[in-house]
């Protein structure tokens, strides 16, 4: 899986891919992540790279050109990404199905912004989705490439070790993970739950799923309509639902 970012920032880029399984990904070459300083396309002596918005208004502006110049060096040095991604506050929201979308794609350019945002131009041309990483302002579109990153990273094959940890995890069904505990079974008065300790395996799996169900449904009640459900949780479901008080 092949990454390509464009930042005015590259070390800090590069500096949140070094550790656990993105970094050991990339080490092992399973995953190729370029950050590509802007500041390397400008023309001018001082390296700018904005510019003060027509039409009037606050803040700054990034220029077109050194993105332009970026991608197109960027296309001809490693190939053209099937997927240009600009981060912005103003883009669809980034989803497990977005994630798992383009890791399927196999290279992707990211585009990350700063100051009020990038010359619209930049998007006309290049972009192929505008993606927000959720409903608040960062300084920048660094930490959303990343988070981009580790998600569609976690989802290429030979990533992550354990492939059913991938499939259990939090939205892997649609739905939030389940609790976990390790030893000891009782700790600071607390204890495990008796299930997971009793060796039926059935039952573990049993109480796993409505763990699942019922914090979804606590926390999480919009991710119900598109999660694929089973008979027995549609009927846990109905049961939780009609008047039963929550358990906690
Ligand atoms: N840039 C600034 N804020 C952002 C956000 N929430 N998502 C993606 N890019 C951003």
């Amino acid at each position: 899986m092949k990454f390509d970012v464009v930042t005015i920032f590259p070390e800090m880029v590069d500096a949140g891919l070094t550790e656990g399984v993105v970094g050991r990904a990339r080490e092992r070459g399973v995953v190729d992540v370029v950050a590509h300083d802007l500041r390397d396309y400008t023309t001018d002596r001082h390296r700018v790279v904005d510019d003060v918005p027509f039409g009037g208004g606050p803040g700054m502006v990034m220029k077109p050109e050194p993105f332009f110049a970026a991608m197109e060096a960027i296309i001809a040095g490693r190939g053209r990404p099937q997927a240009v991604v600009l981060l912005s506050p103003a883009g669809r929201r980034f989803t497990q199905a977005e994630a798992a979308r383009f890791a399927a794609l196999g290279h992707i350019a990211l585009l990350c912004g700063r100051y009020e945002g990038i010359d619209e131009r930049v998007r006309e041309r290049w972009a192929t989705d505008e993606v927000s990483i959720g409903d608040y302002v960062l300084s920048g579109g660094e930490l959303p490439a990343l988070v981009v990153i580790d998600a569609v990273s976690r989802l290429v094959p030979g990533v992550v070790g354990d492939e059913q940890s991938v499939e259990a995890d939090s939205f892997g069904r649609g739905l939030l993970d389940c609790p976990h505990y390790t030893r000891p079974a009782e700790y600071a008065g607390l204890r495990v739950p008796e299930v997971l300790t009793s060796g039926h395996h059935g039952e573990i799996r049993r109480w796993r799923r409505q763990q699942a169900l019922r914090r979804t449904l606590d926390r999480r009640p919009d991710l119900l309509v598109t999660a694929a459900l089973d008979g027995e949780e549609r009927g846990w479901l109905r049961e939780w639902d009609i008047g039963v008080p929550p358990t906690e």
